[in-house]
């Protein structure tokens, strides 16, 4: 069934993705919006719309990976799939079971199952109790007994992590962030649960201790027969982990595909523009390939842009990319993308004409295979972003301004939260250095080709 929306587009009906075995979790429209509230009387003057109508699925034993820049829901999401939020709206189901509203009682047998593993390793550890106490609260908690006693399971879950059982008795001050991450994830994994929803889980680590916790998740994984929600926003990190991908822009996944399609075929510009910032190890290939530059700052979720929410930045918007929000449907086998004018498919709205005032959004600059271009180049280049949607879809500019390697490490934190650094920094003229700092910048400084490699 389809519907029509606004300038006569016709609209297929949203898709969804079976899976062969069955998935463990399925998220259908799940919604989060936090009240804004105002005066004396607290009244509500409006809602920052976190996350809004998300629906996935998550297959037994594979690993979804989560990226989008700063504040577009990926905690939330993160939190609302373990319930240690309430959802606004939208349904979760664990294991073909309705969790979406069980209570705090109802919801402690799952507590087993589901586990999150937190960003910060300093701030999610007491640092009044002993890491004894802090690995071993979960079997307290669900009043399980472990063969052999508590403290020997405790032990042996910090040996598993690398760490070692006399650490029993120490407390979080006396371990660097490394190890305290793996004090998190021995707390995570006590009770051996089923589906693992790790947010951030080496953002806060030092690069040459990103790579070991990667690892020690993937090994994990391998043994326990562990199903991992990985929330992040460093690609070169998701991609070394995820079997499937989902990008989140604004409170909604925009495209969802496994890593192979995601990397060398991305639809949504979004996601095109943030694949464009990760680096080629290959030398021969530096160079070859394209770079979108996105500029400009996130809307805010309080009044998200209407129609498609990227449209305020995307140098493909027509019209109908303002005012008719594009549903997430299946393009490809196992590729969903939510987008008027997808990039590497065939335009599902040819016709449409291109947006009076598109805005300034995305940089392309010239010359695939030429040297980076001085700043005033730059300048020009981005001048071409005031033309109308075609025009502005100019030739590429060498994306190798920065060579990466795979000793060349995430910078932690750095890619969304530098959003509105970059415009200033575009509007310098200065986008050259910038060209490395893109939405996806943080993983363009990724340890691609590192050996946390899955596949
Ligand atoms: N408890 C809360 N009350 C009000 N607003 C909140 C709350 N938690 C999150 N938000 C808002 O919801 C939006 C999404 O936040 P969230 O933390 O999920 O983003 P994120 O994608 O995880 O960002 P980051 O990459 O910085 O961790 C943000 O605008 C944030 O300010
Ligand atoms: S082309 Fe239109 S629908 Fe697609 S991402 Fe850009 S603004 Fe959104
Ligand atoms: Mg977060």
């Amino acid at each position: 069934m389809s519907e029509t929306k606004g300038h006569d587009v016709t609209i297929p009906e949203q898709s969804t993705s079976d899976t062969q075995d069955g998935p463990i979790l399925r998220v259908d429209g799940l919604v989060k919006h936090f009240p804004i509230r105002k005066g004396l009387l607290q009244r509500q003057t409006g809602a920052v719309k976190a996350v809004d109508g998300l629906s996935f699925d998550v297959r037994k034993g594979e690993t979804l990976g989560v990226v989008g820049e700063s504040g577009c829901g990926k905690s939330t999401m993160g939190r609302l799939i373990t319930r240690l939020l309430e959802p606004t709206g939208g349904k979760v189901e664990f294991e073909g079971k309705d969790i979406t509203h069980l209570s705090t009682s109802g919801m402690r047998p799952m507590r087993r199952d589901v586990q999150m593993i937190f960003q910060d390793p300093y701030s999610s550890l007491n640092p009044r109790h002993t890491i004894g106490t802090i690995v071993g609260a979960p079997f307290k908690l669900q009043g399980v007994e472990p063969e052999g006693g508590v403290k020997a399971e405790v032990q042996a879950l910090l040996a598993r992590v690398g760490l070692s059982p006399e650490h029993y008795n120490r407390y979080p001050h006396e371990f660097s962030g490394g190890q305290r991450q793996r004090i998190g994830i021995a707390r995570a994994l006590a009770l051996k649960p089923k589906l693992v929803v790790a947010d951030e889980p080496v953002s806060a680590l030092d690069v040459s201790i990103q790579a070991q916790v990667v690892n020690l998740l993937d090994d994990l994984q391998d043994e326990l027969n562990l199903t991992y929600v990985i929330i992040a926003h460093d690609l070169s990190v998701i991609r070394h982990v995820s079997d499937r991908i989902a990008v989140m822009y604004l409170g909604k996944i925009v495209e969802i595909a496994d890593r192979k399609s995601l990397y060398e075929a991305p639809m949504h510009p979004y996601t095109s523009a943030l694949m464009s910032a990760v680096p080629v190890p290959d030398p021969r290939l530096r160079g070859k390939r394209g770079r979108r530059l996105l500029l400009g700052d996130v809307p805010s979720p309080i009044a998200p842009p209407s129609g498609c929410r990227f449209h305020t930045r995307c140098w493909k918007a027509t019209a109908s990319c303002a005012t008719v929000e594009p549903p997430l449907v299946e393009l490809r086998t196992g590729q969903q993308v939510a987008c008027h004018h997808p990039e590497n498919a065939e335009d599902r709205l040819p016709d449409d004409p291109a947006l009076p005032e598109p805005g300034e959004t995305i940089t392309v600059s010239a010359g695939a295979d030429k040297p980076p271009a001085a700043p005033a180049e730059e300048a020009s280049a981005k001048d071409a972003s005031a033309k109308p949607a075609a025009a502005k879809e100019a030739p590429v500019k060498d994306a190798s301004a920065k060579p990466a390697t795979a000793k060349e490490a995430p910078v932690e934190n750095a890619p969304a939260k530098t959003a509105e650094a970059k415009t200033a920094e575009a509007k310098d003229a200065e986008a050259k250095d910038a060209g490395t700092k893109g939405a996806g910048g943080n993983a363009s400084e990724g340890s691609e080709g590192g050996e946390t490699s899955k596949g």
